[in-house]
């Protein structure tokens, strides 16, 4: 496959083209305020099948539709649930994902199967600007090729996407940096099914109520055990480094890395921390404790990792909780959730 791309800035010029390649069922990438995405007309299957073969996708992995009103659900939707109004009047538009009961106009191609779609209003003024401008709503996964980290620049995205695409809007790197929160109104108890910038405590406070959590957010499935969430079962966020989290105090970091020095080892540390960590060569992923830092930055520097080469690398493991739950989610794949206790 190999197209010619074209990369330009996300002005009314790009936004006008982009609008214009979706109502011809082409695919486009643009940013929005989490990381950059690749889009295509929901309502479009051969569209869709496109975003599938171009960023080598498994057929089973479903994506998430995007508007940017509550006008355009119906169709999309079969239902809008009490608890889904809920969280929409709280953090619509932005990066939250409702998992609800599927209307008959998506493709199928979005749904993997399932009787269940992904709806996402997100706040970024470009994304908003093309689903006005091109009246689709559009599905769209992140714009990186399957199993690579997801990308927060347009310049990420070129690296994955250039000769697979016609069109890459520049909006420069976006603000939240780790993907939606993805939550299910659609069982018993809500569920979530992915965490983000919009925490457990703040679906909680919104809801009322408790919010499950998805056994695949914080450790590995156990063999045979089914992801409700198709998108968690799979080798995620994989930089071609071979990382390792070490748990425990700068101190003890330093004292592992230095016993195992004939690795030659590279160390992803909290930022400033890369000057105690001499001689070994470092990338840093934000702040230590500050979730919102590390999650702008973490795709970034993984992706840093790879442009200095191969190599073990060991990681500073960030908190569980708030924020800094959807960073160890990203780093423990990319980790093939190898974490070691200091
Ligand atoms: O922030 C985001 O959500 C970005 C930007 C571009 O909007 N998009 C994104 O899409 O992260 P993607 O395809 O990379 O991730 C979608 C995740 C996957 O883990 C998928 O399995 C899950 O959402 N998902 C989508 N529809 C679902 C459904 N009906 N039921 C359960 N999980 C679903
Ligand atoms: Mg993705």
């Amino acid at each position: 496959m190999s197209i010619e791309t074209l990369l330009c800035p996300a002005d009314q010029a790009g936004v006008a083209r982009a609008a214009a390649l979706l109502r011809q069922g082409e695919i486009i990438a643009l940013p929005t305020e989490t990381v950059y995405g690749i889009a295509a007309d929901a309502r479009n299957g051969s569209a869709v099948k496109k975003i599938f073969a171009a960023k080598g996708r498994p057929q089973d992995n479903p994506l998430i539709v995007h508007i940017d009103d509550v006008g355009m659900l119906p169709g999309l939707v079969s239902e809008f649930p009490e608890r889904a109004r809920l969280l929409a009047a709280a953090f619509w538009p932005g990066p939250l994902t409702i998992i609800m009961p599927r209307g008959p106009e998506v493709a199928d191609e979005c749904c993997a199967g399932l009787d269940t779609v992904g709806i996402r209003m997100p706040s970024h003024p470009v994304v908003r600007q093309v689903i006005e401008a091109s009246g689709c709503a559009f599905a769209a996964p992140s714009a990186n090729r399957s199993g690579r980290p997801s990308p927060t620049t347009a310049q990420d995205v070129w690296a994955d996407m250039q000769g697979r695409l016609p069109l890459i809007l520049d909006g420069g790197p976006c603000a939240v940096g780790v993907e939606s929160t993805v939550v299910s109104v659609v069982g018993a108890k809500p569920t979530l099914f992915r965490p983000g910038h919009i925490t457990l405590e703040d679906l909680e406070r919104a809801l009322g109520e408790e919010v499950e959590l998805s056994p695949a957010i914080l450790e590995k499935l156990a063999e045979g055990e089914v992801a409700r969430s198709p998108g968690m079962k799979y080798k995620h966020y994989a930089p071609r480094a071979d990382i390792t989290i070490l748990e425990g105090t700068l101190e003890q970091f330093k004292a592992y890395v230095e016993a195992h020095a004939a690795q030659d080892p590279a160390c992803l540390c909290f930022a400033g921390e890369g000057a105690k960590l001499a001689p070994f060569p470092c990338v840093e992923y934000g702040r230590e404790g500050d979730g919102d830092d590390q999650a702008r930055h973490i795709f970034r520097s993984l992706r840093a990792l790879d442009e200095q080469g191969d190599r073990v690398v060991y990681a500073r493991c960030p908190r569980k909780d708030g924020v800094s739950m959807a960073v160890y989610n990203r780093l423990i794949r990319a980790a093939a959730f190898r974490v070691v206790a200091l």
